[in-house]
């Protein structure tokens, strides 16, 4: 693997999926494979879990970890191609992502959307030069349109409870839009979507209220609906996620707290386990009667994102050849 930034950049699901959960077993079994090498992790947003699990990944890796919050501690970076830097960028990507090339084996780096700008923010525009640049493989610890350390984490998550339960056939899942107070990015519903398409194991089903459609080259092939109870219906999954509008892009239209999902709507699925991201703003996006359930898996899904970082950073040390250049 020479780059982790999406779904794209995989061969196969299911044996990186079995490549984590053999770390979960045994996260100590590659202990050297990182010996000697650096990962630089570079946060333009802040995080919890992405940032504390890639670095205890790198560490049962043998690998040092250094983070970077380059929105707090480092020059305000200009991205843009031939920009007169007047006014308050201080460095061009051009000139920080080298010298960090040669500092670290491995960047992994956090953008965020503007929320502004659809076509800036779904050219990812700051992962690309960082990755052109950098001469180092890049991950992607959430970039402005996908999260995949993230969507990977869920399918690890949905594939260790099908085993517990003996799920053998396909699962139907379901992606559902939730109230929320703020504007939020679309990366972690986009790229699930893209995974979960990609994977081709599940019923897959998207559901939102109208004018909530995400970009369709991430949900194609999912069935969508935009009533949520028929939409749940025998629902082995339901994953739960607040995203502003795409079309009319990064607003907040409605927050019908009708859309929470309740206990009662769990009666409609078929004992559906619960799954979301985090962070989570309860009893207005998940309420506390599931979140506390054990219906929730989002403890186990949260400590999954160690195994699925660990397994794509050693894949991508495995097929690096990680010769550098002197200083
Ligand atoms: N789910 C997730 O990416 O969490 P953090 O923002 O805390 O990293």
């Amino acid at each position: 693997m020479k780059q982790f930034i999406s779904v794209n950049d995989v061969n196969n699901i299911n044996s990186l999926v079995a490549k984590a959960l053999a770390y979960k077993a045994n996260p100590f079994a590659d202990k050297h494979l990182g010996a000697g090498k650096r990962i630089g992790l570079l946060f333009l947003n802040p995080s919890l879990r992405t940032r504390l699990s890639t670095q205890v990944a790198a560490s049962n890796l043998g690998m040092e970890a250094i983070v970077f919050n380059v929105d707090k501690e480092g020059w305000a970076l200009e991205f843009e191609e031939g920009a007169i830097m007047s006014g308050n960028t201080v460095e061009h990507i051009k000139d920080a992502a080298p010298i960090l090339g040669k500092y670290f084996d491995v960047l992994a780096i956090r953008t965020f959307p503007s929320l502004k700008n659809k076509e800036d923010d779904y050219s990812e525009l700051y992962i690309h030069q960082f990755i052109k640049y950098a001469g180092v493989p890049v991950v992607s610890l959430e970039s402005a349109t996908l999260h995949p350390l993230q969507s990977l984490t869920d399918i690890i998550t949905i594939q260790e409870d099908r085993k517990l339960l003996t799920i053998n056939d396909r699962p139907k899942i379901v992606l559902t839009w939730a109230p929320h107070v703020k504007p939020l990015p679309q990366c972690v519903a986009n790229s699930f979507s893209q995974w979960i398409n990609t994977w081709k194991e599940a019923d897959f089903v998207i559901t939102h209220p109208q004018d909530y459609e995400l970009d369709e080259r991430f949900t194609k092939g999912a069935i969508i609906m935009h009533n949520q109870d028929e939409a749940l219906k025998n629902a082995d999954y339901v994953y739960v996620k607040n995203w502003s509008t795409f079309n009319d892009y990064g607003k907040v239209y409605e927050n019908d707290p009708s859309w929470m999902l309740t206990n009662e709507k769990l009666q409609i699925t078929n004992n559906a386990k619960v799954m979301h991201c985090l962070p989570v703003r309860r009893n207005v996006e998940l309420s506390d009667e599931i979140l506390d359930s054990a219906n929730s898996l989002v403890t186990q899904q949260a400590s999954n994102r160690v195994w699925a970082a660990q397994a794509v950073l050693s894949e991508i040390l495995a097929s690096s050849n990680f010769f550098k250049g002197g200083a």
